[in-house]
């Protein structure tokens, strides 16, 4: 491959996955069944990104395994609502059509899990996406380290990387216990919770003790925002995730430490700024069916007096709609967009600069792009949003 036996976009994709190996000392290539790519919106590609996917698609590069996509900076159809301009549009769909042309499914979602993208326990995969790394080590029990859209896009198209890290399983025992004495009421405590503990424990991997039947959404929130303080790509939970039951032996000699309410509630208003007329984001990571439905609960039968935008899959949009959520949600005043989230979507060129938020990866980095941010639990969002 190396030596351009398969076409020059194979060789360029060893090319990097060589490098990568050298600068990590792996000891050898491994084969990998899943890839799912970041790096998709225009507004993190740039002119630049978007030739290098170009220049891909011309050496014929065509991906070998199943390979998926994070969102892009925009609802691919109607981007117009959203009051995307037309060049950040055409730019846009040029990199999906880049993507398309390589053989990747223009899934466009965070949560390639929740439409289909399921990768099995033991298996070597290469994700990048933060949330979904966190999502398919810890819940999954699928093997990758937080690669980037480069090195996804390599092993897609050579359906191998390099074998080093989260990978091998010495490096997927904890290194420190943590103890949740907080109560978990909803989704933003768990978010709360991976916020504080990535911010203490930065890389080292958590085993949490004291969570009780968190759900599918739970477990999202809180490995999103495991991800974004610390550098955190897998977490085991004491009878609940995979491998929990495999590493305990090695509990012993940790070092513990407490999470309690007033923890919680602290972290949660460090991401609080003084706001006047927020939009109220749902919605990261995307919006599961469960979500969705759980808005709509509220929503139906009220009008929606407040900017109201909930992000989700296409694949989940389709379910929604199938079952009347969609319709619900916008006869109310709300609005559902596709492919694309606050983060990633240019909404300072359209006016925005204050969302409310119930995720703490969204609160991060909108703060850290100078919006104003909001932190309150989706359901209280949503009450306050409707009359
Ligand atoms: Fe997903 Fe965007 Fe949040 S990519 S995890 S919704 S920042």
């Amino acid at each position: 491959m190396l030596d351009g036996e398969q076409g020059p976009a194979v060789a360029k994709s060893m090319e990097l996955l060589v490098a990568l190996g050298e600068v990590f000392e792996a000891e050898r290539l491994v084969s990998v069944d899943s890839a799912h790519i970041s790096g998709v919106s225009y507004k993190n590609l740039g002119e630049a990104g978007l030739e290098f996917l170009e220049e891909q698609a011309r050496l014929g590069a065509k991906v070998k395994i199943r390979s998926t996509l994070n969102p892009a900076g925009m609802d691919l159809d109607i981007w117009g609502e959203m009051g995307v301009s037309e060049s950040f549009a055409l730019s846009q769909l040029r990199a999906i059509k880049a993507f398309e042309s390589m053989g990747i499914e223009p899934t466009c979602t965070c949560t390639p899990y929740l439409v289909g993208h399921i990768p099995s326990l033991g298996t070597q995969i290469s994700w990048s996406e933060s949330s979904a790394v966190a999502y398919s080590n810890s819940v999954l029990g699928a093997r990758t380290n937080r690669e980037s859209g480069p090195t996804t896009i390599a092993s897609a198209v050579t359906g191998l990387t390099t074998l080093y890290g989260y990978r091998l399983e010495e490096n997927r025992r904890p290194g420190k216990i943590v103890e949740v004495k907080a109560e978990l009421r909803n989704r933003l405590d768990y978010s709360a919770l991976g916020y504080l503990t990535g911010t203490l424990l930065g890389t080292t991997v958590p085993f949490f003790k004291g969570i009780k039947n968190p759900d599918i959404e739970s477990l999202k929130a809180l490995g999103a925002s495991c991800a974004t303080s610390g550098g955190i790509a897998l977490y085991h939970i004491e009878g609940v995730t995979p491998e929990a039951g495999d590493v305990s032996d090695s509990l012993m000699r940790l070092e513990r430490i407490t999470v309690d309410d007033f923890d919680l509630e602290n972290v949660i208003s460090r991401l609080t700024s003084g706001v006047e007329d927020p939009v109220f984001c749902l919605g990261c990571p995307h919006c599961s069916l469960k979500e969705i439905k759980e808005a709509v609960n509220i929503i139906k039968d009220k009008t929606v007096t407040r900017d109201l935008w909930i992000f989700t899959s296409r694949g989940v949009y389709d379910e929604a709609d199938k079952r009347g959520y969609i319709d619900i949600i916008k006869e109310a005043g709300g609005r559902v967009f596709r492919d694309t989230c606050m983060v990633v979507a240019p909404l300072s060129e359209i006016g925005w600069n204050e969302v409310a938020t119930n995720s703490l990866k969204c609160a991060h980095y909108m703060s850290s792009m100078g919006f104003k941010t909001q932190v309150l639990p989706a359901e209280f969002m949503l009450e306050i949003s409707c009359k």
